[in-house]
């Protein structure tokens, strides 16, 4: 199998995507918001708009994600991670030259100092989780730094770039460590997927996996104002620093509500076992109203397009052993079940990471490093944003609307 017959699939997604969502109407995107607005109190602040952007947009009713104008499929057809994080963070493709600049700077910048890799030694590999080993070593990182203090734009920026190549050589020796294996050099020879995947399992990955990771890695690397975005935003709006900003975001991305579903998804398919068991499991979950992982959005009111990438290449991988074959063909019916009950009725279908942490299984990879490659790729959206803030920045400050009473008597602790 090669790289030519992932990027077909690609391209077969994107058809089936513009077959199927090209009627629906496009909410008016130009239209000038006129200040004051009106808004409605929501849970999670679901519809509230906290700036304007250049960088991304996610239109849930059509199911499209834009970079910089250009749409996923296109990306991450005939793209590759670094020429995708040059336009998140600087608004245009780039032509080869600015791309070998870029590319020499993120492999310069790959190793990471040796006193982050001693604290990572430190952290107990059973009891805390990846994500949490992943932000103490940014925070270490930024405590190394002798720069890190300048929130200048132009420093913030060089940062950015340090963040995005080391965001992947530190997920990559947290894998080798939780496994009780030494840390892998990076290896300048290969791409910055190439390389992580070389990293986290030390070996050079063939060319199919090298680009499948890539993919992913475009597919994740922005998506609007969720909610590790916002966070990182929100710290580097106080000017702290481009470190701590994105451990703010780290942190976020953790929960499984955010980053760590596919996690989660991967459980559940290992749970039911096997296809039979599909439709009793799932209409177990459904009478406890509990939620399937993988599944809903709160932007996407269509199939998620990054869903209708990996389930494909899903597929494609399910082909090549029997393990990963039964957990595919769980996943397909799961698929099938739930957007028949809840798809058209109440708008819930699969997202990115029903396939993506099938996707990662099969490439090998243990399942608590699914959320830490998640941020190896969504480091260059956050930074991107929070630059682009930062250019124009004012503190975050919303408002809560407080419920509770004004007038109590205060009382001494005795008369309590
Ligand atoms: N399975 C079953 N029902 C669901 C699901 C689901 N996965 N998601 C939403 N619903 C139902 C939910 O029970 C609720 O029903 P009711 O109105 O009867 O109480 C309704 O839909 C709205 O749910 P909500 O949680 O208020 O909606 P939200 O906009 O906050 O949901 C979500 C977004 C992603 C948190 C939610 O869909 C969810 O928890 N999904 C499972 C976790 C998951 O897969 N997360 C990954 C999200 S994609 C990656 C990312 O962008 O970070």
């Amino acid at each position: 199998m090669s790289a030519r017959e992932v990027n077909e699939l690609i391209r077969q997604a994107a058809d089936k995507a513009a077959r199927e969502t090209d009627s629906e109407p496009e909410p008016g995107l130009t239209e000038e918001i006129n200040w004051p607005i009106e808004v409605k109190l929501q849970r999670g602040l679901a519809g509230a708009i906290s700036n304007t952007t250049q960088i991304g947009y996610v239109n849930g009713a059509k199911g499209w994600l834009i970079y910089r104008g250009y749409n996923c499929f296109d990306l991450a057809e005939k793209s590759s991670f670094e020429e995708t994080c040059y336009l998140l963070l600087y608004g245009k493709l780039p032509n080869s030259s600015e791309l070998n600049a870029f590319d020499e700077k993120l492999k310069k910048y790959r190793t990471v100092p040796q006193p982050v890799l001693d604290v990572l030694k430190m952290i107990p590999t059973k009891s805390s989780h990846p994500m949490s080993a992943l932000a103490t070593t940014i925070s270490m990182l930024g405590n190394l730094d002798a720069q890190s203090e300048d929130t200048s734009v132009e420093n913030e920026t060089e940062i950015s770039l340090k963040l995005i190549s080391q965001m992947a050589t530190l997920a990559g020796a947290i894998g080798r460590i939780r496994e009780g294996k030494d840390q892998v050099s990076p290896n300048p020879e290969l791409s910055h997927a190439g390389n992580f995947l070389y990293m986290l399992t030390g070996n050079v990955p063939d060319e199919m996996s090298e680009r499948i990771m890539d993919v992913s890695l475009i597919l994740h690397a922005d998506h609007g104002m969720n909610a590790s975005t916002f966070t990182t935003m929100v710290v580097n709006s106080s000017l702290s620093d481009m470190y701590s900003s994105v451990v703010g975001g780290i942190s976020s991305l953790k929960g499984p509500l955010h980053g760590g579903a596919n996690e989660q998804v991967v459980l559940s398919l290992q749970e039911i076992g096997s296809v039979d068991n599909v439709n009793t499991w799932y209409q177990k979950k459904r009478a406890a109203k509990e939620k399937v992982m993988g599944f809903g959005h709160r932007v996407y009111k269509a199939y998620d397009p990054r869903a209708r990438i990996f389930g494909p290449i899903a597929k494609l991988l399910a082909e090549k052993n029997t393990e990963n074959k039964i957990i595919y063909e769980i996943a397909a019916k799961l698929e099938e079940i739930v957007v028949s009950e809840l798809g058209m009725e109440r708008k819930i279908f699969p997202n990115v990471d029903f396939y993506s942490g099938i996707i990662y299984k099969a490439m090998g990879i243990d399942t608590n490093m699914f959320t830490p490659i998640f941020a190896v790729s969504r480091i260059a959206g956050w930074t991107a944003r929070a630059l682009e803030y930062l250019a124009d920045n004012r503190l975050f400050r919303p408002r809560a609307v407080y419920t509770g009473p004004t007038k109590i008597d205060y009382k001494p602790i005795a008369e309590r």
